[in-house]
Parts: C-alpha cells; structure tokens; sequence
C-alpha cells in the first residue's frame, strides 16, 4: 500500500504539471500535522480512518516530507484525478463499513406456520435431478456457447415453476462484454415493492486454464448446487401460491469464476439506480459436506454481521438438527462481495470451513460422485430449507 502511495503519487505529479490544486485522500490522525504545516489545506470530507483534502500541488514535496519525517509514512496519501474521485474513496469505504455493520431490516422470527410448511416439502431429489441437468452440459463458462445455453436453461426452468403467475417474471439479463446473459426472475413485492431480498448464486463453470470454451466442466458442487438450491426454493414457494410483501429476486449470475464480473455489472446497476436492496444471499457450494461436525459454516468476510447472525437464528428456529458456524474466504470469493462492495448487505451459508473445502472444484472432477457429496443432494437440502425460512421470514 505504501509503495502504491508512491506509485500514484508520482503518476499524479507528472499529469499536473498545470494544475494547481490537487485532491488528496490522506489517514485522519495525519491531518493534524498537515493542517499546522500548510496553509491552503482545504478539508472537503472526512471519517475517522481518511480524510479528502484540496492542496496546492507547489505543497505537495513537503507534505510528503512531512509525512515521512513525522508518520514514518512512504507517501500516505494518494493523489486523485478528480475530487469526485477522491471523494468516492471515502463514500465506498463507507458503504462498506455500512454493508457489514448496519442492519437494514428488523430481524424477527413471526411466519412460523407458514415457514414450517413449506421447509418439509423440500425434496433431495429434485436437487439431484437439477444438479444433473446443469452438469449435462460440457461447462457452463462464460465465453462457450454452452454457458449461453445452460443460463437459458436456468431460465426455461424458473418459468415453468412460475407458470399463471402474473406477479412474477423471469428475464435474461445480458452482458456487454460477454455473451453468458445472467438470470434474474422477480416476485413483485404485494405491499413494499421497493423492498428488494436477492436470494443468488453463479450459473457458470470453469476448469482448467487452457481449452476454456470446450473443457470439461462440470462443476456440480461449483456452482450446479447452489443453483439447483435455489431451484428448489423457487419450486417451494411456487407450489404453495406464496405472494411475499416485498420483492424477491432470485439469480443465476453470469461470468462469475473470472471475477464476479455478473454480479459486479448488476450490484453496480442497482447501486447507481438507488434500489433498495435489503438483504442478500449467496448460495456458491452447498452439496459437499467437508465438516464433519459442521453443516452450514457462514463466511464472515464481505458480509453483513446482522444478517448473518438472524440466518444462523433461522436455522436454530427451523432446522434445528442442522449445525452452524463461522469461517472466512480471506478475500471476496464469491458474488455476495459485488453486493457487499456496493453498500448492500449479504451473508453466504458455505457448505464447509476453508480448511474442509472441495479440492475437486474447477476441474474436471467436480462431480456428485465424489465421497462427500455421496451421489445425493443430501447437504444441499438443507441449505434449501434455510433459503425458504430467509425468504418467508425477509419477504414479510
Ligand atoms: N465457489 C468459489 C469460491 C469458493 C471456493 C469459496 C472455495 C469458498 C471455498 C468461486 O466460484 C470461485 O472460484 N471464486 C474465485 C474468486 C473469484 C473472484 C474469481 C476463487 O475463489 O478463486
Ligand atoms: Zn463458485
């Protein structure tokens, strides 16, 4: 981080030689220091971690002087381009901290009846059953035609659990740079219809590095199951003629083991667009028991502290035979962080802790068969059943 100071700090300084005031995004405890230094220091915005500053380029070598001597700081600042630019640091860290730490909701646990109901008419089967519809294509990937075919696939399946349904729709959402469109089916909210709960997870596959458009990829755990989960949800609530107060959006992203290009394209949109996104969640891996003494593990990175903790409430209230626990990816691994970067809040219920996980993904061999997912879709029952009670519960 401190050399990349340096880096943009020096780029900055080449590209002004006209300019004279430039915008700087330094560390808070650092201002006080910059403020006796100079005059011409202009605060435009700040938290307690960064700070937005106007500075006089001519005072740019002794801040930096400055820094080193009384921070023992390389740099610490970043020179912007624009103050929209510099500013947006401050407003992204923040949505961030947002996204983890607020709750946008009041949690509570009232749909009892209903929700009981609906978690005993899951079936293992048809999870199966989908599971081995989507590894019927060689792979999924972003770029192969089969990756286009296996999303419309996604597609035709949601439409028919939502036949005669007036209230509900499902649409392919294309992509710029790709040709893998998302799938995205709506349940328009009865009462709060601004009120959007995202219930997702990847529809695509990846193996190895060469021969992508043609190699064999299956991927039934990564991500067949957490699709073939959310099918599940979806059939569920269908069958029952459920009608939620708020809207539900169920999707099936595009592109997302080349870096969560789908989601990111539509967390993105949805920022931009102000919707209100209440709650997210992700379902990447849900089929491969890797913990012995663990069922659902929550990834407490990228994710919302609340919500995750009423998900784990749901399953105490709801599966109670299902254990629960925490682990975390270390990085975004997964298209909750697109929503988790954008301000919204999301949690991802994982099938194992980091240290358990499926070492058969993103190759050839990631298929039901292997030992812990035992030729049946017995894990990803569960986490089907805790998807009902999220969306019964949020949707309220
Ligand atoms: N399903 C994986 C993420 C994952 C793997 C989570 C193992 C927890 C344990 C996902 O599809 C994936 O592969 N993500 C990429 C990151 C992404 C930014 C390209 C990864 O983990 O390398
Ligand atoms: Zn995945």
């Amino acid at each position: 981080m401190k050399t990349l100071g340096k880096i943009v700090l020096m780029l900055g300084l080449v590209g002004m030689a006209q300019a004279k005031e430039v915008y700087l995004t330094i560390g808070s405890d650092a201002l006080q220091g910059s403020q006796k230094s100079f005059t011409g220091v202009k605060v435009l915005d700040q938290n307690s971690e960064i700070t937005v500053i106007k500075i006089d380029e001519k005072n740019i070598e002794a801040l930096s002087h400055m820094m080193h001597e009384d921070f023992n700081r390389c740099g610490g600042f970043i020179v912007h381009e624009s103050e929209e630019e510099a500013k947006s640091v401050l407003a992204d860290q923040l949505s961030r901290r947002f996204a983890k730490s607020l709750s946008f909701v009041s949690y509570s646990i009232t749909e009892g009846q209903k929700v009981n109901t609906l978690v005993n008419q899951t079936s293992e089967l048809n999870i199966r059953d989908m599971i081995a519809s989507l590894t019927s294509y060689q792979n999924r990937y972003y770029k192969a035609q089969t990756g286009v075919d296996s999303q419309g696939f996604v597609k035709k399946t949601w439409e028919k659990l939502a036949a005669g349904r007036t209230d509900v729709s499902v649409e392919l959402y294309q992509h710029t740079k790709y040709p893998q469109p998302s799938v995205i089916m709506t349940i328009e909210g009865s009462i709060m219809k601004d009120e959007i709960v995202i219930i997702g997870g990847h529809g695509d596959s990846i193996a190895g590095w060469w021969g992508r458009e043609k190699a064999r990829a299956p991927g039934a755990d990564d991500n067949a199951s957490g699709i073939s989960t959310i099918t599940e949800i979806i059939r569920v609530l269908m069958s029952s003629g459920y009608k939620p107060q708020r809207t539900i959006k169920f999707m099936s992203y595009a592109a997302e083991e080349v870096g969560l290009l789908g989601s990111n394209d539509i967390a993105k949109e949805f920022k931009a667009q102000s919707q209100n996104v209440v709650g997210v969640v992700q379902f990447d891996m849900t089929n491969y028991k890797g913990t012995d003494n663990l069922d659902i593990v929550f990834m407490t990175d990228f994710t919302n502290e609340a919500q995750t903790k009423f998900m784990g409430s749901l399953i105490d209230t709801y599966i109670p035979t299902v254990s629960w626990g925490y682990s975390k990816c270390g990085y975004g691994c997964s298209d909750h962080a697109s929503w988790h970067n954008a301000g919204y809040p999301a949690s991802m219920p994982f099938e194992s802790t980091m240290g358990d996980i499926n070492r058969n993904i993103h190759t050839k061999n990631d298929t039901i068969d292997v030992d812990r997912s035992g030729g049946n879709a017995d894990h990803a029952e569960k986490f089907a059943k805790l998807g009902i009670a999220f969306a019964v519960e949020m949707g309220k």
